[in-house]
């Protein structure tokens, strides 16, 4: 194929020479995300862009891109960091890496949960710090799954996932939150119910939607206002669902319990940033997918997108836009 393919980001596939041989690649070959300004630079002229999600490909990038740009692939199933209907308007497909991450995600957000929950990072540091003293009854004591309700907002592929996973821990009941009800929930026997049921009722509060204009900053003071005081709060979807500063005074409170967050806002978040210094606040750096397998075979479906996408075939994952 011809013309310029602008690879941002370390993506190893089994035989990267096998597309070297048919396109002429631009590669930004190091693990740290590659600078706005390389990018623009670099995307210049190209047939087909592999990004990750950690480059905003707006408006800016699609017009330094220029006419030539007719597919963009993304190493990831979130989207947010696309301008759609810019790309849209373009007429340019999009790639994207559902499915082959879902039971990597469902397992981090399950350790999340447990990890929060039952407090295991307090636990580990007072080992290592000399805390332990002596077994006593009441200390690091948190909440158990056993006989609990829980709450899934967004029950998609990985929100799915996340619950067949949790029901075997003895889940009493299982909320979900949608536009509609699903058929599939009946696997897990999920009830559909209105989020304001599912904050009420819920012991522990999954987030597991696709950030869009409807979810953005949907947990906020209202929703967590809504949440029991002994309940759990676990994001692994986006950090922008959340309005952080309400979940911050949700947390220091004790309006709710605890959270466990693999997304936030900014990424990465400050070091020095308030929620760090609160010891009901688990915050992981986006690592939902990462097993050494499922980000290989992530690495594959992007590669495998942007060149079907280049030949103008049919993408093993295409984004209906
Ligand atoms: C991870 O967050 C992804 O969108 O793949
Ligand atoms: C806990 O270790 C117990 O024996 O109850």
């Amino acid at each position: 194929c011809p013309g310029v393919t602008a690879v941002p980001g370390q993506v190893h596939t089994e035989d990267p020479d096998s597309q070297r041989s048919e396109c002429k690649l631009s590669v930004w070959d190091s693990d740290e995300p590659v600078p706005r300004a390389e990018l623009l630079k670099q995307v210049e002229g190209a047939h087909g862009l592999l990004c990750l999600l950690s480059d905003r490909i707006d408006a800016e990038v699609l017009d330094a891109a220029g006419p030539n740009l007719k597919v963009i692939s993304t190493m990831s199933v979130g989207f947010d960091h696309l301008a759609i209907d810019e790309i849209k308007k373009r007429g340019i497909r999009v790639g994207y890496t559902p499915d082959v991450l879902t039971d990597a995600t469902a397992e981090l957000t399950v350790a999340l949960l447990l990890a929060t929950a039952r407090r295991l990072p307090e636990g580990i540091q007072e080992v290592k710090s000399g805390g332990w003293s002596s077994w006593k009854p009441l200390w690091l004591c948190g909440y158990g799954l056993s006989g609990s309700t829980v709450g899934v907002i967004g029950l998609g592929r990985i929100g799915l996932a996340i619950a067949r996973r949790l029901k075997p821990f003895g889940v009493k009941r299982l909320l979900y939150s949608g536009r509609q009800p699903k058929p599939q929930a009946g696997e897990v026997e999920g009830e559909h119910v209105p989020l304001d049921a599912l904050l009420c009722e819920s012991d522990f509060v999954v987030v597991s939607c696709s950030l869009t204009p409807d979810t953005q900053g949907l947990c906020n003071k209202d929703f967590f206002s809504k949440m029991k005081n002994t309940a759990v709060f676990i994001n692994t979807s986006r950090g922008a669902v959340v309005n952080q500063e309400d979940l911050l005074e949700a947390l220091a409170s004790g309006q709710i319990a605890a959270a466990g967050l693999d997304v936030t806002t900014p990424e990465p978040l400050p070091t020095d940033h308030p929620l760090l210094r609160l010891s009901n606040c688990v915050v992981l750096p986006h690592i939902g997918s990462a097993t050494i397998s499922t980000r290989g075979v992530m690495a594959e479906l992007t590669a495998q997108n942007l060149l079907c996408g280049l030949t103008g075939d049919a993408m093993p994952s295409e984004l209906q836009l």
